[in-house]
């Protein structure tokens, strides 16, 4: 018996791996996280699977939950939204189920902010502009932030931020960043990215507040940063007809002339 980490994708119940389909398919216990995971991606657990959401229950109802499925011998596919490496509470669920000798394995999703990029059709990371992206958070209600990573400190280093959980926090986002980006640096709001009632709102740090509305106070991802100009970035030497590289040697000279791509 395993207990199955899937990530279950931003929303839309085709952006998951085929890995994550195939094992929720194969578990006879599927564990959901709310409202975030689709109802279409549960339609692939087995007809008479035991499915549960996990929302309202507690850490320990929903080891307790794992435990009865482990005395049956039954497997368990638990789904968390978007990636797991990112706020899925999935540290806390392994870290029991180690205790327990409970077998786990963890299969990957699509993060939100990669589907928040391709719905605005943009690279977080342009040559000249930026090359991080910084996945971050504010504090919340129930979440403290270590000491360092504030707002502030990575509005240092000027590159893309992705800023979750904090559409509620609005203000605070503005203020800490307007000093280190300038007012008029670009914004994206992606408001539940790839399910079919996203929306996108590209404003600056400045008209921010103003360009968004109420009904926009949850599931929202904030990105920031130069690169969502979209212009004003350098080519990058990959492509570059000159750039001397292992896969287009420029002369005979070239060290990656005699380089054969079983050497890589
Ligand atoms: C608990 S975190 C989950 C993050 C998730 N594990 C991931 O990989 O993105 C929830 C936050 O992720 C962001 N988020 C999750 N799904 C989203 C979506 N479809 N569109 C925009 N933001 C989303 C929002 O900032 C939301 O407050």
């Amino acid at each position: 018996m395993t207990v199955h980490f899937i990530g279950a994708g931003p929303g839309s119940s085709d952006l998951i791996p085929l890995r994550g389909r195939a094992l929720i398919a194969a578990c006879p216990v599927c564990l959901y996280a709310g409202s975030l995971v689709p109802d279409a991606l549960l339609e692939h657990c087995p007809e008479d699977a035991r499915v549960v959401n996990t929302a309202a229950m507690s850490l320990d109802d929903i080891v307790g939950e794992i435990k009865a499925a482990h005395a049956k011998g039954q497997d368990v596919a638990r789904l968390h939204s978007g990636d797991l490496s990112v706020w899925s509470a999935m540290g806390e669920q392994i870290r029991r189920l180690k205790a327990e000798d409970i077998p786990v394995s963890v299969t990957p999703g699509v993060p939100s902010f990669a589907a928040a990029a391709a719905s605005l059709g943009t690279e977080l990371t342009l040559p000249g502009l930026g090359q991080s992206v910084v996945l971050t958070r504010t504090p919340g209600r129930a979440s403290s932030m270590p000491e360092g990573e504030s707002l502030a400190n990575f509005a240092k280093t000027g590159t893309t931020l992705a800023i979750h959980l904090s559409i509620g926090n609005l203000d605070n986002v503005i203020a800490d960043l307007t000093p280190h980006y300038g007012a008029d640096c670009p914004v994206a709001v992606v408001y539940r990215a790839s399910w079919p009632d996203e929306r996108i709102i590209r404003a600056t740090l400045e008209t921010l507040k103003d360009a968004l509305d109420e009904s926009i106070s949850r599931t929202a991802l904030i990105l920031v940063g130069p690169v969502l100009k979209g212009e004003g970035f350098d080519e990058s030497c990959l492509y570059s007809k000159d750039y001397d590289r292992r896969y287009r040697p420029q002369t005979a000279d070239s060290p990656w002339s005699s380089w054969s791509h079983g050497d890589d």
